[in-house]
């Protein structure tokens, strides 16, 4: 396979163009003032798979946004990779801080990327990454080497929380079988430091609303004499840490799987520099849980953080008010063993049982999933690393990620097999983020590094 390096750099202007083409498309899954953007990439990614060579594709129609299916089977008697990802992006807020506007994508350079990175919304997660899949495929049908099957499973809903995703695969299981999942969108330590992604956290999502008085008062009037719904909400959400950083909840830590002193050590061994950490975040200090440094407490340890609050006046000036309503949506990641439907219920149960007599709370769960752990000794994992390898120069190193892809667990369960994550984003790539970016470096890599992952699964499959 030497020549899918001279491959890339043959093609890889017309690969730089494809990817900005479908990062034009502005695929906003949370906001419905773009759904027929979300269709409309849908197909733009339908067609890409028939180009590169799929000698099957096949829009699938879901509840919610539609699925695009794809495959070439080339002898059923061979392992067969299945390559999942998602087409649709977070929405690009705040617009103000994007240096360019996010689905006008632009080349610039960073200090990070000199070689220059594409700037878009779903740069990086996960068009960008998922479209390093489909080239590689193109790569191999031209050059006739794809060892093996392969089927495209890409879908519109992830970064709402899949819930299409889980109803197609429950009644696609048959259509789906494999040997192995296949699945960009995570990152790795650095363009120096290939890793590859072994854990990903759990999730629990919920919104409170916390309910006073049946009006919005005069602050002056009935200040001080009736519960503030918003000096409340504050209080109760300060309650859920204690000062050592712990979660107060109930029961939440009953299930939560403690590393050993030589996992952790290991775990240690990964490169980290707290300096530079808290110099590309502009922070004095980390802050966390008692007992665990940065790279657990973004890992391994559960966590509980508010997204989003609000209520009450915010806007210009000031005006004297007591809300009657508060809400704040709140976030659990989870690791290995906790359920997230169980977490869901004690939160709500807790947080319910807080509130003073003064006020009324709801708590609404949104979405979640369970967290994954995956073995260093299978064969994926061992593909994927002599892959790393080859054109990296060095070994990955196994990393478990703070992240959440809920739909991981469910197609261990469903399907029966094992994900294997090989990102090539940077944290510095600023997914969610405005300025969202993707290295050029990085793309390409993937799209060379992809291609020695299915040789290498083959291989060791015999
Ligand atoms: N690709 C990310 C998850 C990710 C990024 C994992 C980097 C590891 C490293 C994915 O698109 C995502 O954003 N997931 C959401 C969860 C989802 C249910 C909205 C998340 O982690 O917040
Ligand atoms: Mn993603
Ligand atoms: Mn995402």
């Amino acid at each position: 396979m030497e020549n899918i390096k001279s491959y890339v750099q043959q093609h890889k202007d017309r690969f730089i163009n494809e990817l900005i083409e479908l990062l034009k498309i502005p695929s906003v899954s949370a906001d419905t003032a773009y759904s027929q953007d979300v269709i409309d990439t849908a197909e733009a990614v339908k067609a890409s798979l028939s180009q590169a060579g799929c000698d099957f594709v096949e829009t699938c129609d879901t509840p919610g946004y539609p699925i695009i299916y794809g495959e070439k089977i080339i002898d059923p008697n061979l392992p067969t990779v299945l390559v999942y990802g998602h087409y649709d992006v977070q929405p690009p807020d705040p617009m103000e801080l994007w240096t360019s506007p996010p689905f006008e994508p632009v080349i610039k350079t960073t200090d990070i990327h000199p070689e220059g990175a594409i700037f878009a919304r779903g740069a990086c997660d996960d068009k960008g990454q998922m479209y390093m899949h489909v080239k590689a495929l193109e790569y191999m049908v031209q050059s006739n080497t794809l060892p093996c099957n392969v089927k495209f499973m890409i879908e519109g809903e992830e970064e709402v929380g899949s819930a299409s995703l889980a109803w197609f695969v429950e009644r696609n299981q048959e259509k789906l079988k494999n040997d192995v999942i296949l699945i960009s969108d995570t990152g790795m330590i650095s363009n120096q430091q290939p890793s590859i992604t072994t854990g990903l956290r759990g999730l629990s999502y919920v919104e409170v609303e916390v309910t006073g008085p049946n009006r919005d008062l005069h602050s002056g009037l009935y200040g001080g004499a009736v519960a503030n719904p918003i000096n409340i909400l504050a209080k109760m959400i300060a309650s859920l840490h204690d000062e050592d950083n712990h979660i107060t909840i109930p029961g939440f830590y009953d299930k939560v799987q403690e590393l050993s002193a030589e996992e952790r050590a290991e775990m240690a061994k990964a490169p980290f520099s707290l300096e530079k950490y808290k110099n590309a975040l502009n922070i004095a200090d980390v802050y966390g849980e008692k007992g665990y440094v940065t790279n657990e407490r973004n890992s391994i340890r559960p966590t509980l953080d508010v997204n989003g609050i609000w209520g009450g006046y915010t806007g210009e000036g000031a005006k004297t008010v007591i809300a009657s309503k508060a809400y704040a949506k709140i976030s659990m990641r989870l690791v290995p063993n906790q359920d997230w439907h169980e977490i869901t219920e004690l939160f709500t149960k807790h947080f319910t049982s807080i509130a003073p007599a003064g006020v009324t709370v709801k708590v609404t769960p949104h979405h979640g999933g369970q967290g994954y752990v995956t073995p260093i000794d299978s064969i994926g994992y061992q593909a994927a690393n002599k892959a790393y390898t080859e054109t990296f120069g060095v070994p990955a190193i196994p990393v478990r990620s703070g992240g959440s892809i809920p739909i991981v667990s469910l197609f261990e369960k469903e399907l029966k097999s094992k994900t294997i994550l090989m990102g090539f984003g940077l944290d510095s790539d600023a997914i969610h983020s405005p300025n969202e970016h993707f290295g050029i470096f990085n793309y390409l890599k993937g799209i060379e590094t992809i291609p020695l992952f299915y040789k290498y699964f083959v291989a060791l499959s015999k």
